[in-house]
């Protein structure tokens, strides 16, 4: 009977173990390569990148592509925008001819540096933290409360 106990006892942290990956609840998502950072050296208009996400749930791994905007903030450093507008979600296209961004659902227009000009959106575009790894620009894209004026991370 001791032994049977012993036994249940010790293969709790095994079947914790074989099962973690499962009953994970949160889902990672890594940072995804951008560019190289000479590719952007001189910018002088944001220019929009497909990056490669890799949502890492337990044992499952999923890929999907997200649209970003590499461009300068005032100062002059890089800085990385999703294109999901902070309104309702829509995907916000640079406008070459107005020098703007200009969402198509509901007309937010922001700044090149993704800074708010007008429209419904109650704040700018959203940045993406960035980094720097071997000369290349990387961005953890996440999505962002929509319809706030602050920035609040939801996934
Ligand atoms: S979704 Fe962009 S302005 Fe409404």
């Amino acid at each position: 009977m001791g032994g049977l106990v012993v036994g249940a006892l010790l293969s709790v942290p095994l079947i914790r173990f074989a099962l973690f990956p499962l009953l994970r609840r949160t889902t990672e998502l890594k940072a995804s390569l951008v560019g190289a950072l000479t590719e952007f050296s001189s910018l002088t208009e944001p220019v929009m990148r497909t990056i490669q996400i890799e949502l890492v749930d337990g044992w499952r791994k999923a890929i999907s592509e997200k649209a970003v905007y590499v461009t300068k903030d005032s100062q002059g450093r890089l800085r990385v925008l999703t294109s999901v507008c902070p309104h309702l979600g829509c995907t916000v296209p640079w406008n070459k001819d107005k020098d703007q961004f200009i969402c198509p659902c509901h007309g937010a227009t922001f700044a090149a540096d993704g800074t708010r000009v007008s429209g419904p959106s109650l704040r700018g575009m959203d940045t993406l933290e960035t980094s720097v790894q071997d000369g290349q620009l990387q961005a953890r894209f996440q999505y962002f409360r929509q319809l706030v004026s602050d920035k609040e991370v939801i996934g």
